[in-house]
């Protein structure tokens, strides 16, 4: 018996040795160690053995079925190791390789100069007010002293959208300016006998139906600012755009105001600063002049007052607009405007 059972355990591991997936596993351990296996057979003619021979067939037939046991439970780690090792082989997957970089996002260049240009103008005491990009003609062109058919509406075609009213069309917004009437109007809602003095800044995209070149693109941010209180004098709105340009170009940066005109502004002007690329020198950024224009402004016009909700003859008020695009162009000497919505990385990449 003892000779039979050294048997069993030796064709049981011989047989084992050519499993080598979960299927040949499961048929090895119905027939090795399953009820009906050999060794269990051993068991059941135990009661037919003389009492001298059951201790040592007994401890050897323990000792077997203990062995194949084991013997399952190692070959069935290795199957699942070899799994693994042919995985990884046929899926060419090498855990040691390093990771792709991940292609980190940044701030647009328009939007870091914008944020600059409000952080700014934050400290300067002009609140962020935002307003909406689908305006009417009311407020992008009447309420701002462009009449209909006012020569200036030439300089801001536009795209118009479906929804509005004959006499008063609905358009993306040409300028960030119809936020002063939105803001004026707001404002002076509070306590129309009173309004409270304003001091904002209006930043956004807008958009204008023009040829698109290096120069001039159909989309574009601006930033509006405006201050409305009373006694407000022109010199105000020289000492803050002069503040403002020192602080956005470099405390040594000289300015200049040329006479210009807007109709929702009387007086109004462009403020020049001096060239920061060649410092007044004369380069091709500069085209030779040695000062770059930066804004337009000028005193809030009456009827523009007027509409906001606020008494021209009680109140003033300045207004100024620029473009974080033609700024950060300047800034970064880059050439053609297109860049900026063309999408692509390698441009974005660079700031
Ligand atoms: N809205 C003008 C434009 O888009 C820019 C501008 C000029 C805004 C003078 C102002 C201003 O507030 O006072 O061309």
């Amino acid at each position: 018996m003892l000779e039979r059972l050294n048997e069993i355990e030796a064709a049981a591991l011989e047989a084992l040795e050519s499993v080598k997936d979960d299927e040949a596993l499961q048929a090895w351990r119905v027939a090795h160690v399953g009820r009906s296996a050999p060794i269990k057979m051993v068991y059941k003619e135990f009661g037919k053995l003389s009492k001298e021979e059951r201790p040592a067939v007994g401890k050897r037939a323990n000792e077997v079925k203990v062995a194949l046991e084991a013997a399952l439970t190692e070959r069935a780690e290795a199957i699942k190791t070899a799994e693994l090792a042919r995985s990884l082989e046929e899926d060419h997957l090498d855990v040691t390789l390093p990771g792709r970089p991940v292609r980190h996002g940044g701030i647009h260049p328009a939007t870091q100069t914008l944020r600059r240009i409000l952080t700014i103008l934050a400290d300067m005491g002009f609140q962020v007010y935002t307003s909406r990009e689908v305006e009417s003609d009311e407020y992008n062109f009447q309420h701002l002293n462009f009449p209909v058919g006012h020569p200036a509406r030439e300089m801001q075609d536009s795209f118009y959208v479906e929804g509005g009213k004959e006499d008063n069309p609905l358009l993306m917004r040409t300028h960030t300016s119809p936020g002063q009437i939105r803001a004026m109007r707001e404002f002076a809602a509070e306590s129309p006998e009173n309004p409270p003095s304003i001091r904002i800044s209006l930043p956004g995209m807008c958009y204008r139906y023009e040829q698109i070149t290096s120069r001039s693109e159909i989309q574009f941010n601006q930033v509006e600012g405006l201050a409305v209180g009373e006694n407000i004098t022109f010199s105000d709105l020289k000492g803050t755009l002069n503040d403002f340009a020192r602080r956005m170009f470099g405390q040594h940066a000289r300015t200049r105001f040329r006479a210009q005109h807007f109709p929702f502004t009387e007086p109004s002007a462009e403020m020049d600063v001096e060239c920061f690329l060649c410092e007044g020198e004369g380069c091709s950024v500069c085209k030779k002049s040695g000062w770059l224009e930066i804004l337009g402004c000028g005193m809030v016009h009456p009827n523009v007052l007027q509409a906001g909700g606020y008494d021209p003859r009680r109140y003033t008020g300045f207004a100024f607009g620029m473009g974080p695009e033609r700024q950060a162009m300047l800034r970064h000497n880059i050439k053609d405007i297109r860049y900026f919505w063309g999408n692509d990385a390698r441009f974005l990449e660079q700031f």
